[in-house]
């Protein structure tokens, strides 16, 4: 039997299909997590620059301080890297030369916020929280974004590193744009975090993919796509190539499976499932990872080399995901 098929059947919903799913789904219900620890605070974030960003974010958390400040805190530590080439500053440019920004925030009560198409702006993610708690709008774009974000104090800068700036000038030699499968390569910051009450709030933030057109806005800044949490279910956020994630709406679907009754591995495992069902994933990475309201976690990923920082009962520590192709 070939690996897809083993997939599909193997999958705890690929075999069944989505018109019986619900009653199969919650046949499982009480199932333990047969991957993780439950238990909060927990912070878990895409990648290892998910180590530094998870530490911000817990230093608020053991303080006591609230899952939407920490997620911000968390993912800003990245934004502000010029080291990290695929997330705010320093992060690889479009075909043009222009850095252009995706990011969203969500919080336990259902508020969200977001900015996509966002240049000259170190923090995409403080410009959406501030989307969120002072404009009655989800998302804004573009120059509206940056209107925006220069109105509320937000200073204007240079995001083009010298280094960026080299990279793309050697791309520019073939212009060939091929996505590489690997560890090096990766891209978006997705961060969960679970706080000593048990509120969830998650954020993702991302330079999306080098070398794209401009104008192309991947699937962090889309609620549901990147990123999204239920305070009564848990939360996921996505990692890879975007247009895969917004054609399966894929963070919305691993929090709706959880809902029914699915693990964070499990639902991880059936989102990733949909996309090789239906997408030619030979070439593209996707990643996901999940946590739910007991602080238990999941991750899958359509190819090796996807990893995450967990940061739960005391330990900040990398973890590699399972996944679909395993070389
Ligand atoms: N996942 C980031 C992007 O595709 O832009």
């Amino acid at each position: 039997m070939s690996n897809r098929r083993k997939f599909i059947k193997g999958g705890i919903l690929g075999a069944i299909g989505t018109a019986i799913f619900p009653r199969i789904i919650s046949a499982k219900k009480g199932r333990q997590n047969s991957n993780s620890k439950s238990g909060f605070p927990i912070v878990i974030s895409t990648w290892e620059h998910g180590i530094a960003a998870n530490k911000a974010a817990m230093k608020i958390l053991v303080d006591g301080g609230r899952a939407i400040d920490a997620v911000e805190s968390g993912v800003r530590v990245s934004e502000a890297d010029p080291e990290i080439m695929s997330v705010g500053f320093g992060g690889l440019p479009d075909r043009e030369g222009k850095v252009t920004l995706d990011a969203c925030i969500m919080d336990e009560t259902g508020n969200c916020g977001a900015v996509s198409f966002l240049q000259h702006i170190k923090h995409p993610i403080s410009v959406a929280r501030k989307i969120m708690d002072e404009t009655p709008h989800v998302m804004l774009s573009g120059i509206g974004a940056l209107q925006f974000a220069l109105e509320k104090g937000f200073i204007k800068e240079n995001l083009l590193t010298s280094k960026a700036k080299k990279k793309w000038q050697d791309w520019l030699k073939e212009s060939e744009y091929k996505p590489i499968i690997n560890v090096e390569n990766h891209d978006t910051i997705g961060l969960l975090a679970l706080d000593k009450k048990g509120n969830i709030s998650g954020a993702c933030t991302t330079s999306g993919l080098s070398w794209k057109m401009h104008g192309r806005v991947g699937d962090s800044p889309i609620i549901g796509a990147g990123m999204y949490v239920d305070n009564e279910v848990g939360g996921c956020c996505a990692t890879g190539l975007g247009e895969a994630v917004m054609k399966t709406l894929g963070s919305f679907l691993i929090v709706e499976l959880m809902r029914q009754g699915a693990t964070p591995q499990e639902a991880c495992e059936e989102a990733i499932g949909r996309i090789i069902k239906n997408q030619n994933y030979k070439h593209m990475q996707i990643g996901y990872i999940a946590i739910n309201k007991k602080g238990d976690h999941g991750s899958f990923a359509v190819h090796n080399g996807f990893n995450y920082a967990l940061h739960q009962g005391g330990k900040n520590q990398m973890i590699d995901s399972p996944s679909f192709v395993k070389k």
